[in-house]
């Protein structure tokens, strides 16, 4: 009793004694953080302190340039990997007019995405006439904002560049307006490399190896290979000059994607087997299906080159990651660049693929024999005695029809759409990546190869691409409106009135047809339908096991197909 009585009186001292000590320590913080507070209130990088030359460090660097395109503005900001990476609810895009400062309005950005290790690049809209752009941190005032240095056009700039396996720098250009297909002159042509472009004293320039479409391979001076900053910050740009006329603009720090030190040899083994490749924009709600669907015949990994899509697709990118799928997006804002991008995602996909397939995400492969997509790969591309070694398969597609339905599909696209056009179209390949042509040309989905190699053209009832390209007419327009007046099937094709390409019978207005849901059926075509009913439905559900929100492990995919 007395104890406890003591103890007691003692806690109470004590508690006296903590308060004291809690309130002082109170009081003190509250002078740090008002000190910090009015310090960093005055040294945040406003327009004074940028101008002065003497930016305090904080959370980012003053946005160094952006480029303009006709509906966006790209604002490239960067970051140094100790601070905290921006996201969309940080950030105010702000419009100021050129004349009156006064006359200013802000939004928030569409997008912050990561791009290379050290940047990130924030989307905006597009800046009207006589405007400037810059950037705001939602807390701050809108006078202390981050101004744009240099602002370029999308349509002549050097935009993207990466060091290949073989230590060229691989150089993605818009404005060299060269002809597709065709191997330029090198002699036009020099590669030149810097930390500051605009200052012509330390630059460092090199010899052009190959130039075509858009896409010029430089050799990489040592300094920049060497360099430790090359792999961190990526400091270091590139760009081209044509000789005579001049560089070009460039925002590409050319990134080591290969991270080893030889190049790789034709059959070595990588980590993945069958890779895929794929640019789309907006295609968070049919990426489930066609993910799992590619696990089950034996795809492990996809490269998502996202064109700026505003869906879900970052979160959609996410489940599948954590469901174990090995997906990842990059973001590739550059119009039309298809043929650039798949360059740039042939030699991301070159150190871990043995092969890497080139298809949309409406595109999906049926092989009636129920072999995986790699034993189809194997059996066409094992050396028989004579022939030259296989670097590219090549398989026809199958145009489906809306199949006669008014509304999407619930069960997704291939249980759904069973009537098609007779007459395969085109092709699509899958490509041994270190085969490519140092050009690294490529013409509608197929890759020009190295001499000594050659493709192979796999017969139509091994496999085939079914291609779900007329859909009901909800999605079908969506596809439509973006080609606006000039309607042309494939993005990357001409836009000439009376090309092939155009959708028969349709005009140029997104207005249904009142046949729409019956046209483009010619054949019946329940092949792959059936082969995905019979391999992929859930036995619990019922359902498809991409139907729905359950999220089902690689692993229970391809043990319900019997392929283990
Ligand atoms: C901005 O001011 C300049 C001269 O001060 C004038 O020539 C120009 O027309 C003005 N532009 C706009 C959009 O008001
Ligand atoms: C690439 O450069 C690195 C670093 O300089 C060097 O170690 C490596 O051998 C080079 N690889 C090739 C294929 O030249
Ligand atoms: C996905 O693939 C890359 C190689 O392309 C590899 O580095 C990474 O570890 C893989 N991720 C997972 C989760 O397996
Ligand atoms: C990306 O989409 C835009 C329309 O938003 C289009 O103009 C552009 O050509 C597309 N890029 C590619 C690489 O197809
Ligand atoms: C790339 O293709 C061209 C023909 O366009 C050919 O002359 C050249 O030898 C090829 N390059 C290699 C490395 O085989």
């Amino acid at each position: 009793m007395k104890n406890r009585r003591k103890r007691g009186v003692g806690d109470v001292v004590v508690s006296w004694r903590r308060f004291f000590r809690f309130v002082a320590l109170f009081v003190s913080s509250f002078l740090v953080f008002s000190a910090l507070f009015i310090f960093l209130g005055k040294f945040r990088p406003s327009i004074k302190a940028v101008h002065g030359g003497s930016v305090p460090p904080v959370m980012v660097a003053p946005v160094h340039e952006a480029v303009k395109f006709p509906d966006q503005t790209l604002i490239f900001i960067k970051y140094q990997s100790s601070s905290r990476l921006l996201t969309k609810d940080y950030l105010f895009c702000v419009f100021a007019h050129t004349n009156d400062s006064s006359k200013v309005y802000k939004e928030l950005p569409f997008a912050v995405e990561i791009s290379d290790p050290g940047r990130q690049i924030v989307r905006c809209s597009a800046v009207p006439r006589h405007h400037t752009v810059s950037l705001a941190v939602t807390r701050w005032t809108v006078d202390n904002r981050f101004l744009v240095g240099a602002t370029y056009q999308w349509d002549r700039l050097v935009y993207d560049a990466v060091i290949d396996h073989d230590n060229t720098t691989v150089a993605f250009v818009k404005g060299l307006n060269l002809r597709p297909g065709k191997v330029a002159d090198v002699s036009r042509y020099e590669c030149v490399y810097g930390w500051d472009l605009a200052k012509p004293k330390f630059l460092l320039r090199s010899q052009v190896i190959s130039a075509a479409q858009e896409i010029v391979r430089c050799k990489t001076p040592l300094t920049v290979l060497k360099g430790p900053r090359v792999a961190q910050s990526s400091a270091v740009k590139v760009s081209v000059r044509i000789k005579g006329s001049g560089m070009l603009p460039s925002v590409a720090h050319p990134i080591n994607l290969a991270v080893r030190v030889k190049d790789l040899t034709y059959g070595e083994r990588k980590q993945f087997e069958t890779c895929v490749c794929t640019m789309t924009r907006n295609a968070a709600n049919v990426l489930r299906e066609w993910v799992m669907y590619q696990a089950g015949i034996g795809v492990s990994r996809w490269f998502i080159y996202d064109n700026n899509s505003d869906d879900d697709i970052v979160s959609e990118v996410e489940n599948l990651k954590n469901s174990g799928y090995n997906v990842s997006r990059h973001f590739w804002p550059w119009i039309k660049t298809q043929e650039a991008g798949f360059a740039n995602c042939a030699i991301r996909a070159k150190r871990d693929c043995d092969w890497v397939a080139f298809i949309d995400v409406d595109e999906f492969f049926y092989i009636p024999s129920g072999q995986t997509l790699t034993q189809v790969i194997k059996k066409y591309t094992t050396p028989s005695s004579s022939s030259s070694k296989i670097g590219e398969i090549r398989t026809s597609c199958h145009s489906f029809g809306p199949s006669g339905l008014k509304d999407p599909p619930r069960r997704g696209v291939m249980a759904s759409y069973t009537c098609r056009m007779s007459q395969p179209e085109r092709h699509k390949s899958i490509v041994r990546p270190e085969t490519l042509n140092t050009t690294l040309i490529n013409v509608v989905h197929h890759f020009q190869l190295k001499e000594g190699f050659t493709f192979v053209d796999v017969e139509k009832d091994a496999m085939i691409i079914n291609h779900y390209k007329y859909q009901v007419w909800d999605i079908f327009k969506e596809k439509f409106k973006r080609r606006v007046a000039t309607y042309v099937a494939d993005w990357q094709d001409k836009e000439n009135v009376g090309s092939k390409d155009r959708t028969p019978g349709l005009g140029t207005r997104p207005v249904e047809p009142s046949d729409w849901a019956e046209r483009f059926c010619e054949v019946r075509d329940n092949g792959l339908k059936d082969w995905v009913l019979e391999n992929f439905v859930d036995r619990k559900t019922q359902r498809l096991v991409w139907e729905g929100e359950r999220n089902i492990m690689v692993g229970e995919v391809v043990a319900q197909m019997g392929l283990c």
